[in-house]
């Protein structure tokens, strides 16, 4: 297992940051976390989602429209140097791939990118998955192609051009979500099958607080960390065996 995000030498650096996906659920933790931070927030959201940004009128800029449509893009990010990007699987018209090439060809060269996906997404092929695991993703796919609602593929192809870029990126991958009170940073770990993963649960308010942790840490550049609450029977099993889960 690896420990939380332990900040350092990007701190000094971060003062500006994008939310791209701003008005959703785990997009409204992150601007609270990182309002909080004391950071200067730019939110992107559809235009009709505005109103659900509304608890955080006059503390943050909102730049409404498409995610994946460049021009938003490169007006929301510009003068960042952070960007949290929700890469969410959904309609049929490339929405994550799209959102995801628009904020790498738009932040400024060695902007911190942190983009948010599921353990579906495997970087290097070692992730284990549970039979039940693979049999979901399997029926999510095929049921949201059907139905024209969901396109899992492009959100692999999205993560895929992550991954491929020479950016300074970080892809968290999050378990299965709950809502609830925070339970501080959660724990990590590069491959899903890893046991201290095992409880496949984690507190939305937790994963935007990893994502907006991550701006900071030098140390999840380039990785793809898969994460748990840390208060989660894996996490503490671990954490009473080898480890403390650190955050
Ligand atoms: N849900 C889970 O159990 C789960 C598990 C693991 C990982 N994740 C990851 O966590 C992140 C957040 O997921 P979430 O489920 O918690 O959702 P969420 O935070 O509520 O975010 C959903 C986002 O999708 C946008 N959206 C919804 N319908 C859309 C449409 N038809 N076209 C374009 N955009 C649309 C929403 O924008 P509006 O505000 O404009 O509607 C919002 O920005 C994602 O990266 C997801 O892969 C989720």
């Amino acid at each position: 297992m690896s420990g939380g995000t332990g900040g350092g030498a990007g701190a000094e650096r971060m003062r500006k940051v994008c939310i791209v996906g701003a008005s959703g659920k785990l997009g409204q933790y992150m601007v609270r976390h990182a309002l909080e931070r004391g950071y200067e927030v730019v939110g992107v959201c559809r235009e009709r989602s505005v109103p659900k940004l509304a608890a955080f009128q006059g503390r943050m800029t909102i730049v409404p429209g498409f995610t994946n449509d460049p021009d938003v893009i490169r007006r929301a990010v510009a003068g960042c140097d952070g960007v949290l990007t929700v890469l969410v699987p959904w309609g049929v018209r490339q929405y994550a791939s799209g959102t995801a090439q628009a904020v790498l060809d738009h932040a400024r060269p060695g902007a911190r990118l942190v983009f948010s996906c599921g353990w579906h997404i495997t970087r290097d092929g070692k992730d284990t998955y549970s039979r039940w695991f693979k049999a979901g993703v399997w029926l999510a796919a095929r049921l949201g192609r059907l139905l024209r609602a969901v396109e899992i593929d492009d959100q692999v192809e999205a993560c895929r051009r992550v991954f491929a870029s020479d950016t300074r990126w970080t892809v968290v991958r999050g378990s299965s979500l709950e809502e609830g009170e925070s339970q501080g940073l959660p724990v990590w770990s590069g491959h899903v099958g890893d046991p201290v993963l095992a409880s496949n649960l984690t507190r939305r308010v937790d994963f935007a607080l990893f994502m907006v942790a991550a701006l900071t840490d030098d140390t999840l550049v380039r990785q793809a960390p898969a994460i748990v609450g840390r208060r989660t029977p894996s996490a503490l099993a671990h954490a009473g065996g080898l480890d403390m889960p650190r955050g």
